[in-house]
Protein backbone atom coordinates (compact mmCIF):
# COMPACT_ATOMS: atom_id res chain seq x y z
CA UNK A 1 0.00 0.00 0.00
CA UNK A 2 1.27 3.19 -0.97
CA UNK A 3 0.85 4.58 2.87
CA UNK A 4 -1.26 7.74 1.14
CA UNK A 5 -3.76 9.23 3.12
CA UNK A 6 -7.07 9.03 0.65
CA UNK A 7 -6.60 4.65 1.37
CA UNK A 8 -6.33 4.94 5.20
CA UNK A 9 -9.45 7.87 5.70
CA UNK A 10 -11.56 5.35 7.76
CA UNK A 11 -14.17 7.89 8.08
CA UNK A 12 -14.86 8.06 4.17
CA UNK A 13 -15.29 4.67 3.81
CA UNK A 14 -17.68 5.09 6.66
CA UNK A 15 -19.65 7.46 4.64
CA UNK A 16 -19.51 4.94 1.45
CA UNK A 17 -21.07 2.24 3.67
CA UNK A 18 -23.72 4.81 4.38
CA UNK A 19 -23.77 5.43 0.86
CA UNK A 20 -24.11 1.56 0.10
CA UNK A 21 -26.35 0.34 3.00
CA UNK A 22 -28.69 3.65 1.52
CA UNK A 23 -28.87 2.19 -2.12
CA UNK A 24 -29.90 -1.20 -1.01
CA UNK A 25 -32.77 -0.11 0.95
CA UNK A 26 -34.02 2.21 -1.37
CA UNK A 27 -32.79 1.61 -5.08
CA UNK A 28 -32.01 -2.31 -5.00
CA UNK A 29 -35.64 -3.39 -3.33
CA UNK A 30 -37.37 -1.51 -7.20
CA UNK A 31 -34.64 -2.79 -9.52
CA UNK A 32 -32.44 -4.87 -10.46
CA UNK A 33 -28.67 -5.23 -9.98
CA UNK A 34 -27.90 -5.55 -13.74
CA UNK A 35 -30.52 -3.17 -14.79
CA UNK A 36 -29.03 -0.15 -12.57
CA UNK A 37 -26.73 3.08 -14.31
CA UNK A 38 -24.15 4.89 -12.33
CA UNK A 39 -22.39 7.85 -13.20
CA UNK A 40 -20.18 9.17 -10.03
CA UNK A 41 -16.83 10.49 -9.61
CA UNK A 42 -14.90 7.37 -8.92
CA UNK A 43 -11.22 9.40 -7.84
CA UNK A 44 -7.88 8.53 -8.48
CA UNK A 45 -6.08 10.08 -6.16
CA UNK A 46 -2.88 8.09 -6.05
CA UNK A 47 -1.56 4.87 -7.70
CA UNK A 48 -3.13 1.59 -6.38
CA UNK A 49 -6.08 3.78 -5.41
CA UNK A 50 -8.52 3.92 -8.09
CA UNK A 51 -12.09 3.87 -8.36
CA UNK A 52 -12.92 3.27 -4.23
CA UNK A 53 -16.05 4.45 -4.79
CA UNK A 54 -16.59 1.28 -7.69
CA UNK A 55 -14.72 -1.27 -5.50
CA UNK A 56 -16.44 -0.34 -2.37
CA UNK A 57 -20.08 0.47 -3.14
CA UNK A 58 -21.41 -0.12 -6.56
CA UNK A 59 -19.07 -3.69 -7.21
CA UNK A 60 -20.24 -4.87 -3.46
CA UNK A 61 -23.64 -4.58 -4.65
CA UNK A 62 -23.28 -6.52 -7.75
CA UNK A 63 -23.81 -3.41 -10.08
CA UNK A 64 -21.60 -4.45 -13.22
CA UNK A 65 -19.24 -2.06 -13.88
CA UNK A 66 -19.76 -1.60 -17.71
CA UNK A 67 -22.77 0.38 -16.19
CA UNK A 68 -20.95 2.92 -14.54
CA UNK A 69 -19.72 6.05 -16.01
CA UNK A 70 -16.72 7.29 -14.31
CA UNK A 71 -15.99 11.27 -14.63
CA UNK A 72 -12.70 12.90 -13.71
CA UNK A 73 -11.62 16.05 -14.96
CA UNK A 74 -7.87 16.14 -13.76
CA UNK A 75 -6.88 14.69 -16.80
CA UNK A 76 -3.75 13.43 -14.96
CA UNK A 77 -6.62 11.14 -12.73
CA UNK A 78 -9.01 10.34 -15.77
CA UNK A 79 -5.25 8.84 -17.00
CA UNK A 80 -4.55 6.68 -14.56
CA UNK A 81 -8.05 5.56 -14.63
CA UNK A 82 -8.14 4.71 -17.80
CA UNK A 83 -4.89 2.98 -17.35
CA UNK A 84 -5.96 0.11 -14.72
CA UNK A 85 -8.46 -0.59 -16.83
CA UNK A 86 -11.20 -1.88 -14.38
CA UNK A 87 -14.01 -1.89 -17.22
CA UNK A 88 -16.16 1.34 -15.85
CA UNK A 89 -16.34 3.97 -18.85
CA UNK A 90 -14.48 6.72 -18.12
CA UNK A 91 -14.81 10.18 -19.30
CA UNK A 92 -12.42 12.62 -18.91
CA UNK A 93 -14.69 15.50 -18.10
CA UNK A 94 -16.19 18.09 -16.16
CA UNK A 95 -19.75 17.34 -14.34
CA UNK A 96 -21.25 20.05 -15.93
CA UNK A 97 -20.03 19.68 -19.08
CA UNK A 98 -21.36 16.03 -19.55
CA UNK A 99 -24.66 16.55 -17.67
CA UNK A 100 -24.91 19.82 -20.23
CA UNK A 101 -24.54 17.04 -22.92
CA UNK A 102 -25.53 12.97 -22.27
CA UNK A 103 -29.02 11.70 -23.61
CA UNK A 104 -28.50 9.01 -21.26
CA UNK A 105 -30.30 8.74 -17.93
CA UNK A 106 -29.10 7.17 -14.38
CA UNK A 107 -30.47 5.06 -11.23
CA UNK A 108 -27.72 6.73 -9.36
CA UNK A 109 -25.98 10.45 -9.21
CA UNK A 110 -23.50 10.64 -7.49
CA UNK A 111 -21.64 13.45 -6.74
CA UNK A 112 -18.36 13.48 -4.95
CA UNK A 113 -17.39 16.68 -5.05
CA UNK A 114 -13.86 17.82 -3.67
CA UNK A 115 -14.86 21.68 -3.12
CA UNK A 116 -17.67 23.49 -1.75
CA UNK A 117 -20.87 24.93 -3.23
CA UNK A 118 -20.43 27.11 -6.30
CA UNK A 119 -22.07 28.43 -9.15
CA UNK A 120 -20.78 25.39 -11.54
CA UNK A 121 -22.11 22.90 -8.69
CA UNK A 122 -25.05 24.48 -8.80
CA UNK A 123 -25.72 24.34 -12.19
CA UNK A 124 -25.02 20.94 -12.37
CA UNK A 125 -28.02 19.91 -10.59
CA UNK A 126 -30.37 22.28 -12.61
CA UNK A 127 -28.49 20.10 -15.97
CA UNK A 128 -29.60 17.30 -14.12
CA UNK A 129 -32.89 18.49 -13.29
CA UNK A 130 -34.13 19.84 -16.32
CA UNK A 131 -32.97 16.88 -18.74
CA UNK A 132 -34.18 14.60 -16.40
CA UNK A 133 -31.13 12.49 -15.95
CA UNK A 134 -32.11 11.32 -12.92
CA UNK A 135 -34.16 8.29 -13.45
CA UNK A 136 -37.73 9.02 -11.44
CA UNK A 137 -37.01 6.49 -8.86
CA UNK A 138 -33.57 6.78 -8.89
CA UNK A 139 -30.75 8.21 -6.11
CA UNK A 140 -28.52 11.34 -5.69
CA UNK A 141 -26.02 11.06 -3.31
CA UNK A 142 -24.05 14.92 -3.19
CA UNK A 143 -20.85 15.52 -1.11
CA UNK A 144 -19.28 19.10 -0.68
CA UNK A 145 -17.08 20.43 1.69
CA UNK A 146 -18.74 22.54 4.61
CA UNK A 147 -16.49 25.39 5.68
CA UNK A 148 -14.97 28.68 4.22
CA UNK A 149 -16.16 29.26 0.99
CA UNK A 150 -15.04 32.60 -1.06
CA UNK A 151 -17.04 35.49 -0.18
CA UNK A 152 -18.47 35.47 -3.87
CA UNK A 153 -20.08 31.78 -2.50
CA UNK A 154 -21.12 33.04 0.71
CA UNK A 155 -23.21 36.17 -0.79
CA UNK A 156 -24.64 33.56 -3.05
CA UNK A 157 -25.44 31.32 -0.19
CA UNK A 158 -27.70 33.83 1.62
CA UNK A 159 -29.22 35.03 -1.64
CA UNK A 160 -30.39 31.51 -2.65
CA UNK A 161 -31.78 31.33 1.57
CA UNK A 162 -33.20 34.51 1.05
CA UNK A 163 -34.86 33.38 -2.21
CA UNK A 164 -36.45 30.15 -0.81
CA UNK A 165 -37.83 32.65 2.11
CA UNK A 166 -39.39 34.88 -0.65
CA UNK A 167 -40.42 31.77 -3.12
CA UNK A 168 -41.50 29.10 -0.64
CA UNK A 169 -44.60 30.41 1.56
CA UNK A 170 -44.55 26.41 3.97
CA UNK A 171 -41.21 27.88 5.31
CA UNK A 172 -41.85 30.26 7.85
CA UNK A 173 -39.16 32.17 10.90
CA UNK A 174 -35.98 33.02 9.94
CA UNK A 175 -36.17 35.22 7.67
CA UNK A 176 -34.80 38.45 9.77
CA UNK A 177 -31.89 35.77 10.54
CA UNK A 178 -31.32 35.92 6.50
CA UNK A 179 -31.87 39.44 5.95
CA UNK A 180 -29.62 40.40 8.85
CA UNK A 181 -26.99 37.88 7.34
CA UNK A 182 -27.18 39.92 4.17
CA UNK A 183 -26.85 43.16 5.75
CA UNK A 184 -23.54 41.59 7.08
CA UNK A 185 -22.21 40.56 3.71
CA UNK A 186 -23.08 44.13 1.93
CA UNK A 187 -21.02 45.68 5.24
CA UNK A 188 -18.38 42.82 4.75
CA UNK A 189 -18.72 41.25 7.56
CA UNK A 190 -17.67 38.22 9.12
CA UNK A 191 -20.91 35.33 8.72
CA UNK A 192 -21.27 32.53 10.39
CA UNK A 193 -23.09 30.39 7.48
CA UNK A 194 -23.09 26.78 9.57
CA UNK A 195 -26.85 26.48 9.62
CA UNK A 196 -28.01 28.29 6.79
CA UNK A 197 -25.13 25.47 4.33
CA UNK A 198 -26.81 22.51 6.53
CA UNK A 199 -30.19 23.72 5.06
CA UNK A 200 -28.82 23.84 1.37
CA UNK A 201 -30.33 20.66 0.40
CA UNK A 202 -33.96 22.24 0.89
CA UNK A 203 -32.45 23.87 -2.34
CA UNK A 204 -30.85 20.94 -4.06
CA UNK A 205 -34.74 19.51 -3.89
CA UNK A 206 -36.43 22.89 -5.20
CA UNK A 207 -34.16 22.08 -8.01
CA UNK A 208 -35.10 18.44 -8.09
CA UNK A 209 -38.63 19.39 -8.01
CA UNK A 210 -38.71 21.63 -10.34
CA UNK A 211 -37.85 18.85 -12.86
CA UNK A 212 -37.46 20.42 -16.53
CA UNK A 213 -38.33 23.93 -15.71
CA UNK A 214 -35.00 23.96 -13.89
CA UNK A 215 -33.82 24.87 -17.61
CA UNK A 216 -37.07 25.13 -19.58
CA UNK A 217 -40.45 26.80 -19.80
CA UNK A 218 -43.14 25.09 -18.10
CA UNK A 219 -46.09 24.81 -21.60
CA UNK A 220 -48.94 23.67 -19.31
CA UNK A 221 -48.80 27.27 -17.79
CA UNK A 222 -49.71 29.20 -21.15
CA UNK A 223 -52.43 27.84 -21.78
CA UNK A 224 -55.07 30.02 -19.63
CA UNK A 225 -56.82 33.15 -20.99
CA UNK A 226 -54.81 35.65 -19.24
CA UNK A 227 -51.28 34.50 -20.27
CA UNK A 228 -50.71 37.30 -22.65
CA UNK A 229 -51.81 39.89 -20.10
CA UNK A 230 -49.46 38.28 -17.38
CA UNK A 231 -46.31 38.86 -19.26
CA UNK A 232 -46.89 41.71 -20.76
CA UNK A 233 -46.87 43.00 -16.74
CA UNK A 234 -44.05 40.92 -16.35
CA UNK A 235 -42.04 42.73 -19.31
CA UNK A 236 -43.43 45.91 -17.92
CA UNK A 237 -42.22 45.21 -14.36
CA UNK A 238 -38.84 44.05 -15.75
CA UNK A 239 -38.11 47.18 -17.38
CA UNK A 240 -39.39 49.25 -14.55
CA UNK A 241 -36.72 47.70 -12.20
CA UNK A 242 -33.90 47.85 -14.84
CA UNK A 243 -34.60 51.60 -14.62
CA UNK A 244 -35.48 52.33 -11.28
CA UNK A 245 -32.82 49.21 -9.59
CA UNK A 246 -34.37 46.81 -6.95
CA UNK A 247 -34.87 47.32 -3.18
CA UNK A 248 -33.58 45.79 -0.21
CA UNK A 249 -33.85 41.93 -0.01
CA UNK A 250 -34.89 42.01 -4.14
CA UNK A 251 -31.54 43.95 -4.73
CA UNK A 252 -29.49 41.40 -3.15
CA UNK A 253 -30.53 38.62 -4.58
CA UNK A 254 -30.39 40.04 -7.86
CA UNK A 255 -26.90 40.77 -7.60
CA UNK A 256 -25.76 37.59 -6.18
CA UNK A 257 -27.85 34.99 -7.79
CA UNK A 258 -26.15 32.05 -9.39
CA UNK A 259 -26.62 31.69 -13.12
CA UNK A 260 -29.14 28.62 -13.36
CA UNK A 261 -27.69 28.22 -17.34
CA UNK A 262 -31.64 29.58 -18.71
CA UNK A 263 -29.88 32.83 -19.13
CA UNK A 264 -32.24 36.00 -17.76
CA UNK A 265 -34.99 33.95 -17.37
CA UNK A 266 -33.55 31.45 -14.99
CA UNK A 267 -34.74 30.08 -12.26
CA UNK A 268 -32.62 32.21 -9.84
CA UNK A 269 -33.92 35.05 -11.20
CA UNK A 270 -36.77 35.73 -9.00
CA UNK A 271 -39.30 37.24 -11.73
CA UNK A 272 -39.60 33.58 -13.13
CA UNK A 273 -40.94 32.40 -9.44
CA UNK A 274 -43.59 35.76 -9.50
CA UNK A 275 -44.38 34.89 -13.14
CA UNK A 276 -44.64 31.15 -12.30
CA UNK A 277 -47.01 31.68 -9.41
CA UNK A 278 -48.99 34.29 -11.10
CA UNK A 279 -49.60 31.86 -14.07
CA UNK A 280 -50.58 29.14 -11.32
CA UNK A 281 -52.94 31.55 -10.07
CA UNK A 282 -54.43 32.61 -13.12
CA UNK A 283 -54.87 29.07 -14.39
CA UNK A 284 -56.34 27.83 -11.15
CA UNK A 285 -59.00 30.83 -11.19
CA UNK A 286 -59.50 29.81 -15.20
CA UNK A 287 -59.95 26.13 -14.42
CA UNK A 288 -62.77 27.14 -11.28
CA UNK A 289 -64.67 29.44 -13.42
CA UNK A 290 -64.57 26.79 -16.40
CA UNK A 291 -65.88 23.93 -14.15
CA UNK A 292 -67.63 25.60 -11.22
CA UNK A 293 -65.30 24.12 -8.25
CA UNK A 294 -64.02 25.47 -4.75
CA UNK A 295 -60.82 27.03 -5.60
CA UNK A 296 -59.32 23.97 -3.58
CA UNK A 297 -60.00 21.79 -5.75
CA UNK A 298 -58.87 24.27 -8.61
CA UNK A 299 -55.61 24.08 -7.06
CA UNK A 300 -54.95 20.74 -6.77
CA UNK A 301 -55.74 20.35 -10.45
CA UNK A 302 -53.62 23.47 -11.32
CA UNK A 303 -50.49 21.61 -8.96
CA UNK A 304 -51.18 17.96 -10.67
CA UNK A 305 -50.97 19.83 -14.63
CA UNK A 306 -47.85 21.42 -13.70
CA UNK A 307 -45.98 18.80 -11.51
CA UNK A 308 -46.96 16.61 -14.32
CA UNK A 309 -45.76 18.86 -17.12
CA UNK A 310 -42.35 19.59 -15.48
CA UNK A 311 -41.90 15.86 -14.49
CA UNK A 312 -41.36 16.89 -10.99
CA UNK A 313 -39.45 14.61 -8.26
CA UNK A 314 -40.20 14.48 -4.92
CA UNK A 315 -37.93 13.18 -1.89
CA UNK A 316 -38.66 9.44 -0.66
CA UNK A 317 -35.84 8.97 1.55
CA UNK A 318 -33.12 11.43 2.60
CA UNK A 319 -30.03 10.44 5.01
CA UNK A 320 -27.57 12.99 5.68
CA UNK A 321 -24.08 12.65 7.03
CA UNK A 322 -20.85 14.73 7.68
CA UNK A 323 -17.28 14.09 9.28
CA UNK A 324 -14.07 15.02 8.84
CA UNK A 325 -12.03 13.95 6.32
CA UNK A 326 -8.37 13.12 6.47
CA UNK A 327 -7.45 16.34 5.03
CA UNK A 328 -8.79 18.36 7.95
CA UNK A 329 -11.99 18.91 5.93
CA UNK A 330 -15.48 19.27 6.77
CA UNK A 331 -17.74 17.15 4.30
CA UNK A 332 -21.38 17.31 4.30
CA UNK A 333 -23.01 14.20 2.46
CA UNK A 334 -26.51 14.05 1.27
CA UNK A 335 -28.17 10.85 0.34
CA UNK A 336 -31.38 11.50 -1.57
CA UNK A 337 -34.16 9.12 -3.16
CA UNK A 338 -36.76 10.27 -5.39
CA UNK A 339 -40.37 9.53 -6.79
CA UNK A 340 -41.58 10.95 -9.80
CA UNK A 341 -44.89 12.98 -10.12
CA UNK A 342 -45.93 10.48 -12.27
CA UNK A 343 -46.12 7.80 -9.15
CA UNK A 344 -46.88 10.53 -7.08
CA UNK A 345 -50.14 10.87 -9.06
CA UNK A 346 -50.95 7.64 -10.13
CA UNK A 347 -54.32 7.24 -8.72
CA UNK A 348 -55.42 10.00 -10.82
CA UNK A 349 -53.41 9.94 -13.85
CA UNK A 350 -55.90 7.88 -15.90
CA UNK A 351 -58.50 9.42 -14.72
CA UNK A 352 -58.57 13.55 -14.67
CA UNK A 353 -58.15 15.14 -18.28
CA UNK A 354 -57.69 18.80 -18.71
CA UNK A 355 -59.05 20.32 -22.35
CA UNK A 356 -56.38 23.57 -22.85
CA UNK A 357 -59.00 24.45 -25.44
CA UNK A 358 -61.74 25.53 -22.80
CA UNK A 359 -60.15 25.19 -19.34
CA UNK A 360 -62.67 21.84 -18.53
CA UNK A 361 -61.39 19.08 -16.43
CA UNK A 362 -63.30 15.62 -17.30
CA UNK A 363 -62.79 13.44 -14.05
CA UNK A 364 -63.44 9.34 -15.82
CA UNK A 365 -64.81 8.01 -12.71
CA UNK A 366 -64.11 8.62 -9.28
CA UNK A 367 -66.55 10.79 -7.23
CA UNK A 368 -66.41 13.56 -5.77
CA UNK A 369 -65.12 12.45 -2.09
CA UNK A 370 -62.48 10.00 -3.76
CA UNK A 371 -60.71 12.29 -5.19
CA UNK A 372 -60.49 14.59 -2.63
CA UNK A 373 -59.08 11.43 -0.30
CA UNK A 374 -56.90 11.10 -3.10
CA UNK A 375 -55.63 14.34 -2.86
CA UNK A 376 -54.92 14.50 0.70
CA UNK A 377 -52.59 11.13 -0.09
CA UNK A 378 -51.01 12.71 -3.04
CA UNK A 379 -50.37 16.18 -0.95
CA UNK A 380 -48.82 13.47 2.23
CA UNK A 381 -46.59 12.01 -0.70
CA UNK A 382 -44.97 15.01 -1.64
CA UNK A 383 -43.54 16.35 1.84
CA UNK A 384 -41.18 14.98 4.22
CA UNK A 385 -39.34 16.25 6.91
CA UNK A 386 -35.74 16.12 6.41
CA UNK A 387 -33.73 14.54 8.89
CA UNK A 388 -30.91 16.04 11.06
CA UNK A 389 -27.30 15.23 9.96
CA UNK A 390 -25.23 12.55 11.49
CA UNK A 391 -21.86 12.94 12.40
CA UNK A 392 -19.38 9.93 11.45
CA UNK A 393 -16.60 11.29 13.18
CA UNK A 394 -13.04 12.37 12.20
CA UNK A 395 -9.91 10.93 10.57
CA UNK A 396 -7.62 13.48 10.84
CA UNK A 397 -4.40 13.49 11.98
CA UNK A 398 -2.15 16.03 12.96
CA UNK A 399 1.20 16.25 11.20
CA UNK A 400 3.70 15.11 13.36
CA UNK A 401 1.31 13.18 15.91
CA UNK A 402 0.03 10.01 15.46
CA UNK A 403 -2.82 10.56 17.39
CA UNK A 404 -6.71 11.27 15.94
CA UNK A 405 -7.74 14.75 16.50
CA UNK A 406 -10.86 16.45 16.04
CA UNK A 407 -10.67 19.67 14.64
CA UNK A 408 -7.14 20.75 16.11
CA UNK A 409 -7.62 24.43 17.65
CA UNK A 410 -4.34 26.21 17.42
CA UNK A 411 -2.94 29.58 19.60
CA UNK A 412 -4.87 31.83 16.95
CA UNK A 413 -7.79 29.99 18.24
CA UNK A 414 -8.08 28.42 14.46
CA UNK A 415 -8.12 25.00 12.78
CA UNK A 416 -4.81 23.29 11.82
CA UNK A 417 -5.37 22.60 7.60
CA UNK A 418 -3.20 19.93 6.35
CA UNK A 419 -1.25 20.64 3.21
CA UNK A 420 -3.99 18.48 1.02
CA UNK A 421 -6.50 20.29 2.51
CA UNK A 422 -5.21 24.17 1.71
CA UNK A 423 -4.40 22.46 -1.82
CA UNK A 424 -7.66 21.36 -2.16
CA UNK A 425 -9.11 24.87 -1.12
CA UNK A 426 -6.46 26.73 -3.49
CA UNK A 427 -7.98 24.36 -6.38
CA UNK A 428 -11.57 25.52 -5.26
CA UNK A 429 -10.69 29.21 -5.71
CA UNK A 430 -10.16 30.23 -2.61
CA UNK A 431 -7.47 32.90 -1.94
CA UNK A 432 -4.42 32.18 0.00
CA UNK A 433 -5.69 35.30 2.28
CA UNK A 434 -9.03 33.85 3.16
CA UNK A 435 -7.16 30.54 3.96
CA UNK A 436 -5.19 32.40 6.30
CA UNK A 437 -7.85 33.78 8.12
CA UNK A 438 -9.73 30.64 8.39
CA UNK A 439 -6.54 28.16 9.41
CA UNK A 440 -3.16 28.43 10.83
CA UNK A 441 -0.55 25.66 9.89
CA UNK A 442 0.72 27.62 6.89
CA UNK A 443 2.39 31.37 5.94
CA UNK A 444 0.53 33.57 3.65
CA UNK A 445 3.97 33.02 0.93
CA UNK A 446 3.56 29.31 1.42
CA UNK A 447 0.04 29.49 -0.14
CA UNK A 448 0.78 32.06 -2.49
CA UNK A 449 3.21 29.36 -3.59
CA UNK A 450 0.99 26.70 -3.13
CA UNK A 451 -1.09 28.80 -5.21
CA UNK A 452 1.03 29.61 -8.26
CA UNK A 453 2.72 25.70 -8.39
CA UNK A 454 -1.00 23.25 -8.44
CA UNK A 455 -3.10 26.40 -9.33
CA UNK A 456 -1.92 28.76 -11.71
CA UNK A 457 1.06 26.45 -13.09
CA UNK A 458 -1.02 23.50 -12.64
CA UNK A 459 1.21 20.81 -11.60
CA UNK A 460 -0.07 17.89 -10.37
CA UNK A 461 -0.11 17.58 -6.66
CA UNK A 462 0.70 14.58 -4.99
CA UNK A 463 -0.02 14.06 -1.44
CA UNK A 464 3.46 13.86 0.68
CA UNK A 465 2.15 12.53 4.15
C1 LIG B 1 -13.53 13.26 -3.61
S1 LIG B 1 -12.82 12.57 -5.02
C2 LIG B 1 -13.68 11.09 -5.32
C3 LIG B 1 -13.43 10.03 -4.31
C4 LIG B 1 -14.16 8.73 -4.53
N1 LIG B 1 -15.58 8.93 -4.79
C5 LIG B 1 -13.96 7.81 -3.34
O1 LIG B 1 -14.96 7.39 -2.71
O2 LIG B 1 -12.81 7.54 -3.04
C6 LIG B 1 -13.40 13.58 -6.30
C7 LIG B 1 -12.76 13.29 -7.63
O3 LIG B 1 -13.54 13.87 -8.65
C8 LIG B 1 -12.79 14.81 -9.39
N2 LIG B 1 -13.70 15.96 -9.54
C9 LIG B 1 -13.99 16.91 -8.64
N3 LIG B 1 -14.90 17.77 -9.11
C10 LIG B 1 -15.20 17.32 -10.37
C11 LIG B 1 -16.10 17.79 -11.38
N4 LIG B 1 -16.84 18.85 -11.18
N5 LIG B 1 -16.18 17.09 -12.53
C12 LIG B 1 -15.42 15.97 -12.73
N6 LIG B 1 -14.55 15.50 -11.82
C13 LIG B 1 -14.45 16.16 -10.64
C14 LIG B 1 -11.58 15.14 -8.55
O4 LIG B 1 -10.46 15.43 -9.39
C15 LIG B 1 -11.37 13.87 -7.76
O5 LIG B 1 -10.53 12.97 -8.36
Amino acid sequence: MSGSKTYEDEVKQKSREKQREFIKNNLLIKKRTKDIRVVCFPGAEVDGEEAIEVKEVYDKLGIPRENIIGLEANLERAERLQRVDLGIVVKPQMDLDFFSKTDKKFDIISLDYTGYRDEAKWQALHQIAGNQLLDGHGILATNYSAKRESRKNQGQMVALQLDSFVNNKNMDGGEDIISELAEAYENGDKLDLSELRDNLIERTLMIMRMGKSALFPIDILSTHPFHEGIQKEMERIERETREKGLDGDSNFMFKNRYESGMGNKGVSHFHSFSNRSANMEALAYHIGKANNISANLSNFFVHYLVDMDMRAQFPRSVERYSYTSNKNTNMEMDLMAFTPASFIYRAINNEVFYDPKNGKIRVLRMKGGKLLREADKIYAGKHMEIPERIYLGSSFVHPGKNKKKKNEINGRGLEVISKDGAVDLLKSGVEPKEIMECYSGFSINQLAAYKAHYVTMGKEYTSDK
